[in-house]
């Protein structure tokens, strides 16, 4: 028999000796199963048992520090508690005490710039679908290292195409749950196709988003639009920049703010499209199918947009210092 049976600390041996290069990013995990931190990537796992994994049954949020300062972490925190109340997934503690163990996981963890991987999973307990058979649900927190587009890419603009991935029905679609296989089918759609994003259309032919982003559109009367927050997910940073437009109505640079349907037609004619989520922050679009956008080169509201986010990231109100 080539097998060996693996004593506690072979086992950790084995841990420690499989390294890998994206280990080097991890820097800090909080888990309710053990109630502490671990800084060394090695020991940052969650129980095989945990419905989370074997099923998907969990949901998640991903937040980003900048300059020892959580950016949207309310909204980020409401958004879970929805999609946790979607599929009656009791919090393992409350939001304060979420907020709490946060902020101190990430004075643990020694960084002032980060992304943080947060997850409620359904928990330990069986390898069945049945929600009921686990212990509790659990709280897993990773401080991952925040890795931002390379700046020139906000100046070429983004390519982006028409997803074939059938889309997630509108009840599943405002659910940020851990069974994200759509999602990602979606990112490899568009990476074998060259493209930097592909996006997805609901059965009546109107636009809905991105693997793990929200699309915006400049139409041809100036207004900016977002679809309508029916089929997607309720995008934090989307719905931010829409609050921050406002001052580029008072410009005369757009006419006004509307949530409404948005057809593919209307995406090949827009004087402007955008990409927007907490990891991109405005990205504009220069080019969709073979469909140049605009003038083909970004656009002055997406600039704009992108220069009043950045402001808000680094002194606006919706931040939480550590
Ligand atoms: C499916 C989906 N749409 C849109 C977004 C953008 O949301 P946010 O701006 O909160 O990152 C995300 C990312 O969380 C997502 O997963």
């Amino acid at each position: 028999m080539a097998l060996i049976l693996l004593s506690p600390s072979e086992m950790q041996k084995k841990l420690m000796d499989n390294k890998y290069p994206a280990q080097e990013t991890y820097h800090a995990m909080y888990s309710t199963w053990w109630g502490g931190v671990v800084t060394d990537p090695a020991l940052m796992m969650v129980p095989i048992d945990d419905h989370m994994v074997h099923r998907g049954d969990g949901v998640f949020e991903a937040i980003k520090v900048i300059e020892g300062k959580v950016f949207l972490m309310d909204e980020h925190l409401e958004r879970l508690n929805q999609s946790a109340a979607l599929i009656s997934l009791p919090l393992p503690m409350s939001l304060a005490e979420i907020k709490k163990t946060i902020l101190e996981t990430i004075i643990l963890s020694g960084q002032k710039n980060a992304l943080l991987r947060l997850y409620i999973s359904r928990g330990p307990g069986g390898f069945t679908t049945n929600p009921y058979e686990v212990v509790a649900s659990q709280m897993y927190l990773v401080v991952s290292a925040f890795k931002t587009l390379p700046e020139e890419k906000y100046t070429i603009g983004a390519k982006i195409g028409k997803s074939e991935i059938p889309v997630k029905d509108p009840w599943f679609a405002r659910i940020k749950s851990c069974n994200y296989l759509q999602n990602v089918l979606m990112k490899k759609e568009s990476i074998d196709r060259h493209l930097d994003f592909t996006v997805g259309f609901d059965q009546n032919g109107f636009v809905t988003e991105s693997s793990t982003e929200n699309l915006i559109v400049l139409d041809q009367n100036k207004n900016l639009v977002h679809p309508r927050l029916h089929q997607i997910l309720k995008g934090t940073t989307m719905l931010r920049v829409f609050e921050l437009a406002k001052a580029l109505q008072k410009e005369g640079l757009i006419h006004s703010l509307t949530e409404r349907d948005i057809s593919e037609v209307e995406i090949k004619s827009a004087l402007e499209l955008m990409m927007i989520g907490t990891t991109l922050d405005v990205l504009p679009v220069v080019q969709y199918e073979e469909n140049k956008i605009g003038t083909g080169l970004p656009g002055v509201v997406s600039k704009r947009l992108q220069e009043l986010l950045k402001a808000d990231i680094k002194g606006g109100s919706r931040l939480t210092p550590v």
